[in-house]
Parts: C-alpha cells; structure tokens; sequence
C-alpha cells in the first residue's frame, strides 16, 4: 500500500460524526455543496479525504464512510476558537467578501491558523501516493499548498477557492498578506470561481510579492534552483445537476411540493430564500423588501407568501450572533404587523433540511430569490434551477454572486442594496408572462445542466494534472 492517488483536503469532512446513546460513533454524508461537489469524483478515483469531523477533541483513526477513505484531523477546542471560529470565519471570511462585516485581527489567531495548516499538510503528506495529485479546498487552508510542497515535492497539488478573492486594496489589511500568498503559490493551480477572483489574486501577487507575473500564470522558483509556474484560473463550480433534477422529479418530491403550498394556504405566489444564516447573503435586504411590499399595499399576504430558510451556522461567532438576532426582530416586526389568523407573511424556518425537502421547497416555489451582497458561486440558485424541469418558475440572483456571470441570461439579475429596484424586481418575477418565463428557464437549465460538478471537478484536475491548459472559462 503506497498510498492514494489523489487525496482531497477540506476543512471539514464529507461525513458528520454523531455519538449514539450507547457511545458509538456513526457516521453520515454530510450535506452541503462541497460535498456533494467531490464525493461522487472520490468513490469513483478511490481518493482518501483529509479533513475535521466537525467537533472539538475528536480523536480517530482513519475510516471508510460511504465509499470514501475518511483521515480525521483533530481540533482542540481552543483551536476550533481560534483556527476555525476565530481567522478562518472572523478574518479571512468577511476580509474576502468585501468587508461587509468588520474583520478581526488578532496575531494568536494567526499563529493556530499556520499550526492547523501544517497538521493538515502533514495528514495529507503521509497518505498521498508518490507523485498523486492532491486536491486543497477553501481559505481555511490557505497555506498547506506550500507546507505540502516542502513535504512532499514529488506531488502535483491544486488549490481551489470557493469564496470570492477580494481586491487588492481589501487584501492589503490583511497583516499576514504575503504568507497567505506564498502559501498559496505552493501549489501548481489556484482555481478561483469567477475570472475576476483569479484577476485579484494575480494583481495582489503582483503588488504584494516579488513574483513574476504573467497573464495565467506566475512564475516562482523551484527546489532544484530553477523555476516552476503556477497556473490561475476561473474554475466555477456547479452541482450535480442531473441527480438533484432526477430528485425534483420523484412522486414523492412532487407530492411533498403539492403538501407545501397547500400547508401554506395555496397562495398564488410563493417565494423562497434558502441560506445559511449569514451575514453576506443579503436576507435581511430580502426580507426588509418584500416587509415594504406588504406595508405599502402592493402585495396582500392572502396571495403571495415568502418562506425563508435560515440554515444555523457558525452560531459561536459573534457577527452571527447578531445577524440571527436582526433577521428574527425583522421578521417579527413584519409578521407582527401584517399578519392575520391564518396568514403569516414571513415564514422563517431557522432548520436545515435533508434535499428531498429542499428539492420540494424548489418545486413548490413560483419565485427563488438569492440576493447575496457577495458570493463565490451560490450553488442555490443552481439546485432551484436543476429543480424546474416543468420550465417554470423565475430566478432573482444577485449581480454579486459566482453565479451571475454564468446565469446572467435567464436570471432576473439584482442589486440587493437598492431596495426600490429589489422591490420592483421581485414584483416582475412574481408577475412574468408564462412565455418569458418558459424561455428564461431553459436557459438556466441548459446552463446548469451541461456544467455540472462533474465536468467541474475533471476540468480542474485535469489542469493539475498537466493534461490540459485549460485557462479562462470563456464567459
Ligand atoms: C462555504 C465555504 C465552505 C464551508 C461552508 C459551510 O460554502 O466555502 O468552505 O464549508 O461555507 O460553512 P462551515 O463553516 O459550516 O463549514
């Protein structure tokens, strides 16, 4: 046994850990869209994941889970504080989506952000084949790419970035700007999900390092005394569009989407927000436009309902904290006001749903409204689409979503900082003529079901692998 041939390496793995009543452990597929993204690629390519089981001081060995070889790598709760709640979700996320929160920071949060990366490095270091390729996710590991190479030369290894890459002149705040960046030029390819994420990148590489930059690439010295490049590109990542499609389309998935307006009273439109609960994906502005349209009388609450998901998330970090506390005094005060017996106008769920449901949830609403301030990709908007096989049903998708530079024709796009414009959008969608409606849709849905995960994953690989030069999506 000499290891895998390719090893993924995520902050979390795709499995959540529970203890039963009795002190075992089981496992079970986490949900969410890495995840779904990866796992089929794995089960395939006999791949091992390298990754956090999602609770502190959880100590195991390495595990098969659903087809995939699992190496835990564990947290201690002070690292959890400081690694994960602290500079992964307290600096580097609101840093990287356009300071819409303040980010922190604090130099021990740092120095256990570099000691978990080297953890995970060395995890994935021990496990991977000579010469594999290892594949790293998202910012919280920003500098294992680096730490690998120096570990292990002899492999190819990959970076992909799932959120946005902020400006230059955001990033310079950021005091440990060139160690991320030297980190990340560890690796042979650095995906980002839109073009202008890998344009950021380069431009801070160019601005903040001494490195040589060229259009798709830049050019870093290598062990041997030579030089290697490494290449930067839009990667955009999607789902698998065909299974969630195939989901959407089952007896049961259709008669629980039926059970679901009816629950809601048959409204004549319904629309839908599905996020976790944060602060970049714009609810409150949702929810604070569709709360005008109510008051003002231009919607009645007997005929048009919206149901917002909030998934709980990150609910120790304190921007959330907050965030939870805002979006519930704002639903309150609406339905307060405007609500009768037997209608409510906002319907929070602050759950998360197994997909069945969320495909449900897709299928019964007439309007899905993603209205993120900024966003990577938005993989929602994606599985609202892949649900519509009936070619109904319209998209609002912010302009500051991954997804509005691949969905742009079919969407209703939005700047969910005007709230007039928002309001007037909302108002179109909830009122689009069947034909226009019928033409958009299956726009989206060629779009998204041609670029599923899959082709996503292969693409990106292949480019590591040096079996392609793929650069640039042409979008
Ligand atoms: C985003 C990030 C992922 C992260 C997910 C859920 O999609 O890009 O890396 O896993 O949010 O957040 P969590 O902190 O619960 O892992």
């Amino acid at each position: 046994d000499d290891g895998y041939d390719l090893v993924v390496v995520a902050n979390r793995l795709p499995v959540d850990h529970t203890v039963q009543p009795d002190g075992t452990t089981t496992w079970r597929r986490a949900p969410g869209g890495l995840v779904t993204a990866i796992a089929p690629l794995m089960e395939a390519d006999e791949g091992a994941w390298v990754g956090w089981a999602g609770a502190a001081d959880v100590e195991h060995e390495p595990f098969d889970a659903s087809g995939i070889r699992c190496v835990p790598v564990t947290l201690s709760a002070g690292e959890v504080e400081r690694y994960y709640e602290g500079f992964s979700n307290d600096t580097l996320w609101p840093l990287y989506h356009d300071v819409i929160a303040p980010p922190k920071y604090h130099r021990a949060w740092w120095d256990t952000y570099q000691e978990v990366n080297e953890r995970f490095a060395r995890a994935a270091a021990d496990v991977a084949a000579p010469g594999g390729v290892v594949w790293v996710q998202d910012y919280q590991l920003q500098l294992v790419p680096a730490i690998l190479r120096r570990l292990r030369p002899d492999l190819r290894i990959g970076f992909f970035n799932h959120i946005p890459f902020p400006p230059v002149e955001l990033f310079a705040q950021l005091p440990w700007r060139s160690q991320v960046l030297e980190g990340l030029l560890g690796a042979d390819v650095v995906g980002f999900q839109r073009t202008a994420d890998a344009a950021n990148f380069l431009r801070a590489v160019r601005r903040l390092t001494a490195r040589t930059t060229r259009r798709h690439h830049v050019v870093v010295p290598d062990a041997d005394g030579g030089t290697r490049e490494v290449r930067a590109g839009a990667f955009p990542i999607s789902i698998d569009a065909s299974s969630f499609d195939a989901l959407a389309r089952t007896p049961e998935v259709q008669a629980r989407a039926r059970e679901i307006r009816h629950e809601l009273g048959d409204p004549e439109v319904i629309m839908l927000g599905v996020d976790r609960l944060d602060y970049t994906k714009g609810i409150r502005h949702r929810i604070k436009a569709f709360g005008e349209l109510v008051e003002d009388g231009t919607v009645d609450v007997s005929s048009v309902t919206l149901v917002q998901v909030a998934s709980p998330s990150r609910e120790n970090v304190g921007a959330y904290m907050q965030l939870r506390e805002e979006v519930e005094g704002l639903v309150g005060r609406i339905n307060g006001e405007v609500a009768d017996f037997g209608h409510t106008a906002v319907h929070y769920m602050h759950h998360s749903y197994p997909a069945e449901e969320m495909a449900a949830l897709c299928c019964a609403a007439d309007v899905m409204l993603v209205t993120s301030l900024r966003d990577g990709m938005n993989l929602v908007a994606k599985e609202y689409v892949a649900a519509r096989s009936d070619e109904s049903g319209v998209l609002v998708l912010s302009e500051f979503t991954g997804a509005a530079d691949e969905l742009a024709r079919g969407a209703l796009l939005c700047n969910p900082h005007d709230i007039d414009g928002l309001k007037a959008t909302m108002m179109r969608a909830a009122s689009m003529p069947r034909r226009e409606m019928r033409t958009r849709m299956r726009r989206l849905r060629k779009q998204v079901l041609e670029n599923d995960v899959a082709l996503w994953s292969r693409t990106f690989l292949d480019v590591v692998r040096g079996t392609s030069t793929h650069a640039d999506t042409s979008l």
